[in-house]
């Protein structure tokens, strides 16, 4: 999906420190590549991409193929697009710094009580950096995603996180680029330019009023409001912003409306703070997601010290806030030397902080590829997927949603062969005579699954063969849930065969189905079961890990 921040990539950061003599070069190039992706919004060619970095093609060639094995990024023809696999570096962090899971209750509660958007965000070098959001149902155009570096001037709790800034930042700030933000107003924001009236005193100003305003700055329109959350030593850790529109407020009718209870969720937040366990224990030996995986079981292209590199970022998390080199290789199967070139290569990219001989993850691990990913939908994470089925199967394969009673299409991969039926993404079909339809409400909690049949009254007959027995179907419904599969024998249109499988969220409920449909001509139905299930419940499966690693701390939509 392209992004709706104004700037495509990036401005270029001032020239970095030149990297120390023990850096791993593969690990600092395929972070390049990485980072070059999430700007050019997630895909570019494997020609542009070394346009872009710089690096040889073969070199390109080498990282792209090392992190497609590692499930980071696909390989489309000459095209590589990052895939939702890469979220895992960022759920490391998001993980490790407990921020979502402590303060999100807190975000949800204020998003409910003020009926309005809410969203957090951390410092990361001389930018804030989103980790959280409960958007509000209104969906807004404008947005920041998870992951996404916001222009501190700009955003609400700047100017209460700048208050902090040691002399050096300030120099940083005044010396890097000013930071993409989303599509303001043609001739600027009504306050005036928000990086001229930036300054320390005004920071102190507004630390000492306890709160900041956007009005306008980060977009026409946009309004908000934000307040710092200080962790138990005193230090300001997180903004939190409730954001709203022209449309509902003014800057000033928000701030009368939302400011006392933003002052009484930061207070009962810092509360949840003090509370959180220290961790102690090193992780157990392996938890990083890449070990054993070797040159010689993947080949030449495989960049070894790459994969091992990004691995230890998985390391972190789980408890595990901060960990000493010893902790990283133990988790990783790394030998300590190595481990210690990777943490020292981390850290000067700035992915890693060290204090007192441990390390911590930064949050800008988080612009490894998480902010293309954290807008991407499940109907958009699938289409890869169903179309390697389709092309294997060499039939039609779809994702459908149970939408009422009805299923709608949310993907499909036509095959090259003429089909009864006229089928693209959007169109609905009645669940009840569809192989989908089946599984979407056989994975139904039997309440809901009896509201929903009720809804639909009395069975029509499509066909021949459709099943109109209320007492019928429900038995067919209860076989599906048991068995996993659906299939359909005409009873949506004469000609048509069809066989579909669930497909699971985190908490194991049914939101999707997948099917092959084809002509009854193609295939018995015993052959659906024996040739097409096997690789249907392999897509499946592969879908609901993809969705799986998208989900942990980012609400992705269906469509
Ligand atoms: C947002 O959460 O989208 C947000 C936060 C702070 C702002 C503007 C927008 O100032």
């Amino acid at each position: 999906m392209t992004s709706l921040i104004s700037s495509p990539s990036a401005p270029a950061a001032p020239a970095a420190p030149a990297a120390p003599a023990e850096a791993i070069t593969p690990l600092v190039r395929g972070v390049v590549v990485l980072r070059t992706l999430t700007e050019a919004g997630g895909t570019l060619s494997l020609r542009d991409l070394s346009h872009a970095t710089g690096l040889a093609r073969s070199t390109v060639d080498r990282i792209a193929a090392t992190l497609a094995h590692m499930g980071y990024v696909r390989l489309d023809g000459r095209d590589v697009t990052v895939l939702p696999g890469v979220m895992e570096l960022g759920n490391a962090y998001l993980d490790a710094t407990h921020i979502p899971e402590v303060l999100g209750p807190h975000v949800r509660e204020l998003a409910d009580q003020l009926d309005e958007s809410v969203s957090l965000t951390v410092p990361d070098g001389t930018g804030l950096r989103m980790i959280h959001q409960v958007k509000h149902r209104r969906a807004r155009i404008f947005s920041f995603g998870i992951g996404d570096l916001l222009p501190v001037e700009r955003a609400a709790p700047g100017a209460l996180m700048a208050a902090d800034w040691s002399p050096e930042t300030w120099a940083e700030w005044h010396a890097g680029p000013a930071l993409p933000t989303i599509h303001e107003f043609p001739a600027g924001p009504p306050g005036g330019d928000p990086r001229a009236l930036f300054s320390p005193d005004v920071c102190t100003e507004a630390a000492q009023r306890g709160w900041a305003e956007d009005d306008q700055r980060i977009a026409g329109g946009l309004l908000a409001l934000g307040v710092a959350v200080r962790d138990p030593g005193g230090r300001r850790v997180c903004g939190v912003s409730v954001v709203s529109h022209t449309s509902r407020h003014t800057m000033a009718s928000l701030r009368d409306a939302a400011l006392p209870g933003l002052q009484r969720t930061v207070a009962r937040m810092e509360d949840a703070l003090r509370r959180i366990p220290v961790p102690t224990s090193e992780p157990p030996v392996g938890t990083a997601t890449w070990t054993g995986t070797s040159k010689q079981v993947i080949g030449r292209e495989f960049v070894e010290s790459l994969a091992r590199g990004l691995a230890a970022i998985t390391a972190f998390g789980s408890g595990h806030e901060s960990l000493s080199t010893t902790g990283v290789a133990d988790a990783t199967g790394l030998p300590r030397a190595t481990a210690r070139r990777v943490l020292i290569t981390l850290e000067h990219l700035g992915y890693v902080v060290a204090e007192d001989r441990r390390y911590r993850l930064t949050p800008r691990v988080l612009e490894l590829g998480f902010p293309p990913m954290s807008r991407t939908s499940l109907a958009q994470l699938t289409e890869p997927h169903i179309g390697a089925l389709a092309a294997r199967v060499q039939d039609s394969a779809s994702m459908a949603v149970l939408e009422g009673s009805d299923i709608r299409y949310t993907a499909r991969v036509p095959a090259y062969r003429v089909m009864s039926v006229n089928i693209t993404v959007g169109t609905r079909f009645p669940s009840y005579a569809t192989s989908m339809g089946r599984v979407l409400l056989a994975g139904l909690p039997s309440a809901e699954r009896r509201d929903v049949l009720d809804g639909v009254g009395p069975l029509e007959r499509l066909t021949g063969r459709t099943i109109t027995d209320r007492g019928r179907l429900e038995e067919l419904l209860d076989q599906v849930a048991e068995q996993g599969y659906a299939l359909n024998e005409g009873e949506l249109d004469e000609g048509l065969r069809s066989i579909a499988v669930p497909v699971h969220d985190r908490d194991r409920r049914v939101v999707a189905a997948v099917n092959v449909a084809m002509h009854t001509s193609r295939r018995t139905p015993e052959e659906c079961t024996t040739d097409l299930l096997p690789h249907l419940r392999a897509t499946a499966a592969r879908i609901e890990t993809e969705y799986a690693t998208a989900t942990r701390f980012v609400k992705i939509p269906v469509i």
